[in-house]
């Protein structure tokens, strides 16, 4: 912790001497990994161990990130997972992109007021931590899809690193323990999560090795059947027998009808490069909206995190998660906008709006979005591998080991998703979003998501692969290491580490992570309106580490694994 803001405090101080921040140096951070063929980042020192093995042994990009996926699931169990669901960005060296959508899917059984008592009031907690919180999996379905598609090597093979790692144990790392610590009450009430983490009634301490033989027998399970050994198979009606016996609504169909979404993802094109990333339900037209405003602005004058560059920044974010809340859903179930939302004149019209020197209030833009508290619960990974292939990865049990549940014997967390949905209109969610109809959940709909995996290519060659975790601030996150390299050219690792900062719309209120802006910044953008506070979860141990890879000036990959996640890891080929 101390560390982390050691390095904030670093980039704040490196940041305020220099204006115009043509960093294109390491100055203040570690350095990141370097090598010439492939590249794996991850939030696990084993997975990433994983991913690596597979490159060199010939596998592929996808096929890395198949088993590194199936990997995180052990060695990673608040964010890893087979229970949950998520996005997954291909950009091929050869062919065009593709987005692959294995997010969570409500039940059939769902309805809009599903969470709501008899007087149409929010029930506190049912999204959330119960049974019928969760929606249907989509992690091993979006995986073996991937793997089918693109990748080179059979779903046994993927499988056999995370088998053994279920098997034999990985050592829970110090941050590992605390997120134990910090979820104890909730984990304590599940018998399976306790006969794996806990000992004599306490999270075991950071050291331990955690076998997890019920997650092994699944995996298996898997690595022998595929897909649908899992969809049709034991682990489905070991979870629907639970959920029915706990007061939820998974049923069987649930599971047989499961099917990830295979389609092109969104492009913009911003500062000379094309931005690949997801589509709705994912954050990318968000983050396009925020580059097409971005681009009118000479952000690279105005100086790094100096008053005027962020109140371009922050305005831009107010304005497009307000179009966010209002205008974004399930492509399947909804008619959104995007055109005229992605439009050049329509961010010309935005910037109309933008008045130097004054923010503008959120309640003169639109109603939705309200922040209380920053996430920490999914996880980014990224690859590239020698041929040029690159993939990146956002997957997530939403909140820190999802429910907290597991379905007896199984071994996996399941996710608590369906609160990313509009539970009550007028009511935030976890992540203080306050969303509209547009999200309302219906049977067999996505809810609406901010994970945002990106890739910047620049003609035919890959810049960047990155993508984050932290709830409504994974877009502001990910819009933030592109503009740190693509406009401030800071080295690979300031992109990634340097202090960020949040705005989204609601509350109206700009957040700054430590370091980020000098106290002469923050008064003048006191002065001209913003209401700051510092967010206090920012740089903590697990928030928004954006574990990231960019193409050097040399041509060198530059693997970073964020410092606000020490237990990640980038190892090169
Ligand atoms: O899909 C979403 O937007 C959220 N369920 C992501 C949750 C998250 O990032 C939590 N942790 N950082």
């Amino acid at each position: 912790m101390g560390y982390r803001i050691f390095f904030g405090a670093c980039a704040g101080l490196f940041v305020m001497v220099t204006s115009q921040a043509a960093l294109s140096t390491t100055i203040g951070y570690p350095a990141p990994v370097r090598a010439r063929s492939g590249m794996v980042v991850t939030a696990s020192r084993y997975a990433t161990q994983v991913g690596i093995q597979v490159l060199r042994e010939g596998g592929n990009a996808v096929d890395a990130a198949v088993a590194v996926g199936y990997a995180l699931a052990v060695t990673d169990p608040c964010c890893g997972n087979l229970g949950g669901g998520g996005f997954l960005v291909y950009r091929p060296a050869h062919g065009q992109p593709w987005f692959l959508d294995f997010r969570e899917v409500a039940p059939r059984a769902a309805t809009p007021s599903l969470y709501l008592n008899a007087q149409g009031e929010p029930v506190a907690g049912e999204s959330l931590w119960s049974w019928k919180a969760i929606g249907v999996p989509g992690t091993v379905a979006g995986l073996e899809e991937a793997r089918r598609l693109w990748g080179s090597w059979s779903t046994a093979r993927l499988l056999a690193p995370a088998i053994r790692l279920a098997r034999r144990g990985f050592r829970l790392s110090p941050g590992q323990y605390r997120e134990l610590v910090d979820d104890a009450r909730r984990l304590r009430a599940d018998p399976s999560a306790m006969r794996v983490f806990f000992r004599k009634g306490q999270p075991r301490p950071a050291g331990s090795r955690i076998r997890q033989p019920a997650l092994a027998a699944t995996l298996t399970r898997i690595a022998r059947g595929g897909a649908r050994s899992f969809y049709q198979g034991e682990p489905a009606h070991a979870v629907v027998a639970a959920s029915r016996k706990n007061g939820g609504i998974l049923s069987l169909a649930d599971f047989a009808d499961y099917r990830p979404v295979v389609t092109r993802p969104l492009t913009c094109r911003f500062a000379g490069n094309r931005v690949i990333t997801a589509p709705p339900p994912g954050g990318g037209a968000t983050l396009c909206e925020m580059l097409n405003i971005l681009s009118g602005y000479p952000l690279g004058r105005d100086g790094f995190h100096r008053a005027r560059s962020v109140h371009w920044i922050a305005e831009a974010m107010r304005w497009a998660y307000a179009d966010r809340n209002r205008f974004l859903g399930d492509p399947a179930f909804v008619r959104m906008p995007l055109r005229r939302l992605l439009s050049p004149r329509y961010a010309e019209r935005i910037r109309d709006r933008i008045a130097p020197k004054r923010a503008t209030p959120s309640s003169e833009v639109r109603p939705g979005i309200r922040m209380i508290r920053e996430g920490h619960d999914t996880t980014q990974y990224s690859i590239v591998d020698r041929a040029g292939n690159a993939v990146s990865v956002t997957y997530t049990l939403n909140t820190f080991f999802g429910t907290g549940l597991m379905a007896p014997g199984t071994g996996f967390f399941l996710n608590n998703e369906m609160d990313d949905f509009t539970t009550a209109l007028g009511h935030p969610n976890e992540y203080g979003l306050v969303q509209g109809r547009i999200n309302a959940i219906a049977p067999g709909k996505r809810p609406l998501s901010s994970m945002t995996p990106t890739i910047v290519t620049q003609g035919h060659r890959v810049e960047i692969v990155t993508g984050s975790p932290g709830g409504s601030t994974i877009t502001t996150t990910v819009l933030q290491i592109l503009l740190n390299r693509l406009i401030y050219h800071l080295g690979a690792s300031a992109s990634v580490d340097a202090p960020r900062i949040h705005m989204q719309w609601l509350p109206d209120v700009l957040y700054y992570e430590p370091g980020a802006l000098s106290a002469r910044t923050r008064r003048r953008l006191a002065r001209w309106g913003y209401h700051l506070k510092r967010g206090a979860p920012w740089g903590s141990l697990h928030w928004g580490d954006a574990e990231s890879i960019f193409r050097s000036p040399l041509g060198l990959w530059e693997g970073v694994n964020d410092s606000r996640h020490p237990a990640g890891r980038a190892a090169g080929d």
